[in-house]
């Protein structure tokens, strides 16, 4: 049947249009139309394709949904090899390889480098013929690789055709398949709801989801592409650098890291490696390093390879995050609200730049399901500023006899710690709750100790100096039951104490002083009431203006602030309901902790809707984040510069040239206290 060609001419728009929203919306993360609207789109094409099989192309985007299974991948040889990188884990690695490439090139000036992420997910090589995606292929052993081309075209980052123009007859693209974090979290939830096998992690998911033989496996997958290079076909493109291939990629539609630079020298190399390791957590996927290239393309061709690496690059590695060791023995840790966690002692071990020596295993359940026991040899796993935690039992190193041995039978929590280790009360745990508690409250040392640190901390009562050896002496030697017993030491007292000079307690003592003024919100935050955190305990004093609305609060009225639910109330009426919670909540108020009354929001009605604030110097009381989230509680805005638009510059100690500009401008100029007296009366009183 031949196809009429006005439906040819649709069919070809409804193509460009689909992908040209997949590029907006994947590749761009901008989306240009709505879910309905691309849906609509969609199905017409499907239709047409449906009523005019001829119609039907390779690169048509319907094709993205998975083809039926294959019995096996065929194999793929590349057009040129799919080489590897040599490694560099030191510094020092790194200045000797930008010293070989000098030495090499017979430079002695700074050669420039293009710098990129070392992205943790699976090579792979798309051949593009004429623009049009035609084969897709793993690395395998450099030379030939696994044709996966109906799962790649899944990729809704993959172009199936390219954007633009200058691309050669036939190309190459190189990259790498991974899985963005949060989509890995979204298919593990799914798994383990439908009580599949959970994934290790992003890489194994990547990995597991590319090698389906059933595309439509693929398909259901949230798996996303990066482009960092071209194999055959690069030298056809007339380009001078590296960082202008990644340009021309950029062009015709993939997606290539943000992140990339040109840098220059070593210090540009370990500049970019100290940045990107800072970003490394905040990046939306796992990345194992960064790689380096020299950005000149002849002067990589004049370096060439060594065996299977290139001499122009080099992966410099983070510190790994994984690693094995055995476990010594398994305790508890009492937290700040009793809860009890199991932690694993460990044969120390170096991981992810430290050594560790203890992981947590954050629950009993966590331990029945991993079923770590003692000897066993474990992976431990510490990620930037992470708690290290024990991921998962090496079952093959469990010793044949120690599966027989009591010593290694699985670990119950309640068979080791019947009551709290620290207080010996009992351990209860609530029937849907995966958390088990000491019931001893601030009776428990252990939580005396944690609720004293919360309440210190920087962004509680702000007390510096604080920390747990302190706190630990304090509870100990009985001086502080209480926070309120806080206020009540004195340097005399405190030098007393390990480690305690005289000049550090009179820190502390004037540290605790400063905390007196304080906000409602950083107090209510401090009491450290289950389930409020620091967002709640904002909207909590916003709401209720003072502490003896909220105290005497029901839960309905609780419930009436934004986000609190049936449970939140619950917590915050339970901890008010306790008599020896008033009574130390007394016990602070008498020692002088006091903050500025603000109206609740309900009746101040959001004095400041509409208008604009600058902050500048150091305010008497106030910190400059509170000022700025008492300002915006009221429906102000807080404003970096000065500008003519500005209503009030809120001027403290030292304030420099955003003084001078609001007085050049003739913008009403206000201290703290006026600050205060605005937001009790409104802008407008
Ligand atoms: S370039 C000739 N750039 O690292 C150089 N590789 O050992 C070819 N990788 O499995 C590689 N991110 O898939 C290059 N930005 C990046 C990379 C990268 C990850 C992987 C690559 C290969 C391994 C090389």
């Amino acid at each position: 049947m031949s196809v009429p060609a006005a439906i040819q001419e649709r069919a070809a728009w409804l193509r460009s249009e689909i992908e040209r929203h997949n590029h907006a919306y994947y590749v761009l993360d901008a989306p240009t139309i709505p879910d309905v609207e691309y849906d609509r789109l969609f199905r017409e094409l499907q239709a047409l394709e449906h009523d005019y099989p001829a119609l039907l192309t390779a690169d048509s985007p319907t094709q993205r949904v998975g083809a039926a299974p294959l019995k096996a991948f065929p194999p793929a040889v590349h057009g040129v090899p799919m080489l590897s990188l040599n490694n560099a884990f030191e510094a020092a690695e790194v200045e000797a390889f930008d010293q070989r490439v000098r030495d090499a090139l017979g430079t002695i000036v700074a050669v420039d480098y293009a710098a990129e992420p070392k992205f943790d997910g699976l090579a792979i090589s798309l051949t593009y013929e004429d623009g049009v995606f035609v084969r897709g292929a793993t690395r395998g052993d450099g030379t030939t690789g696994e044709e996966v081309t109906p799962n790649l075209r899944t990729l809704r980052d993959i172009p199936l055709r390219l954007c633009g123009t200058g691309w050669p007859v036939r190309l190459e693209v190189r990259g790498e398949v991974l899985m963005f974090k949060a989509d890995f979290d979204r298919l593990n939830e799914k798994q383990r709801e439908r009580g599949d096998k959970l994934f290790a992690n992003p890489r194994n998911a990547a990995a597991g989801s590319l090698r389906q033989l059933d595309s439509r496996i693929t398909a259901a997958r949230p798996l996303s592409f990066f482009a960092y290079g071209v194999g055959a076909g690069g030298e056809a493109l007339d380009a001078r650098t590296h960082a202008e291939i990644l340009d021309r990629l950029v062009a015709w539609g993939f997606p290539v890291a943000a992140e990339r630079l040109v840098v220059q020298g070593v210090r540009g190399l370990l500049g970019y490696f100290e940045q990107i390791g800072q970003r490394r957590a905040s990046l939306p996927y796992d990345i194992d390093g960064v790689v380096y290239k020299v950005n000149r393309l002849d002067w990589q061709d004049a370096l060439g390879f060594v065996s299977r690496a290139p001499r122009f690059a080099i992966a410099h590695k983070f510190p790994a995050e994984e690693a094995m060791t055995t476990v010594l023995g398994i305790d508890v840790q009492v937290g700040r609200t009793g809860a009890i966690t199991p932690v694993a002692r460990l044969q120390p071990v170096f991981v992810g730049g430290v050594t560790v020596t203890n992981a947590t295993l954050h629950n009993e359940d966590e331990v029945r399901r991993k079923d770590v026991r003692v000897g066993d040899t474990v992976i431990v796993r510490r990620a930037g500023d992470v708690i290290p935690e024990v991921v998962s039992v090496v079952l093959d190193r469990r010793p044949m006899r120690d599966l027989v041995t009591p010593l290694h039978e699985p670990w119950s929590l309640l068979s080791h710690y019947p009551v709290c280790p620290e207080c010996s009360s009992a351990i209860v745990r609530g029937e849907d709750e995966a958390v088990a508690r000491c019931s001893g409250g601030l009776f428990c040392p252990a939580q005396r100790k944690q609720a004293l640190l919360h309440f210190a901390a920087r962004r509680a009562m702000d007390i510096e100096g604080l920390g747990d050896k302190l706190v630990d002496q304090l509870v100990d030697a009985g001086l502080v039951h209480t926070p309120a017993d806080l206020y009540r030491l004195d340097v005399a007292t405190l030098s007393g104490l390990e480690r305690m000079a005289e000049k550090s307690a009179t820190n502390l003592v004037a540290a605790i002083e400063k905390s007196r003024q304080t906000t409602l919100a950083r107090f209510v935050f401090a009491l450290g009431i289950r389930n409020v955190g620091e967002a709640t305990a904002r909207d909590l004093a916003r709401h209720f203006g003072d502490l003896e609305a909220l105290m005497a609060a029901n839960s309905d009225a609780l419930q009436a602030v934004p986000d609190v639910g049936p449970v939140v109330a619950a917590s915050i009426a339970a901890f008010f309901a306790e008599a020896h919670n008033r009574e130390v909540i007394a016990g602070l108020r008498a020692a002088g902790i006091s903050w500025p009354t603000v109206q609740p929001v309900a009746e101040s009605a959001q004095a400041f809707i509409g208008k604009t604030f600058v902050l500048t110097g150091t305010l008497p009381t106030l910190k400059r984040d509170d000022a700025k989230a008492m300002i915006e509680a009221a429906g102000g805005k807080v404003a970096g510069s000065v500008s003519k638009k500005t209503d009030y510059v809120v001027a403290g100690e030292e304030a420099g040239s955003k003084l001078e500009k609001a007085v050049e401008l003739g913008i009403a100029v206000i201290d703290e206290a006026a600050l205060i007296e605005l937001l009790t009366q409104g802008v407008n009183a």
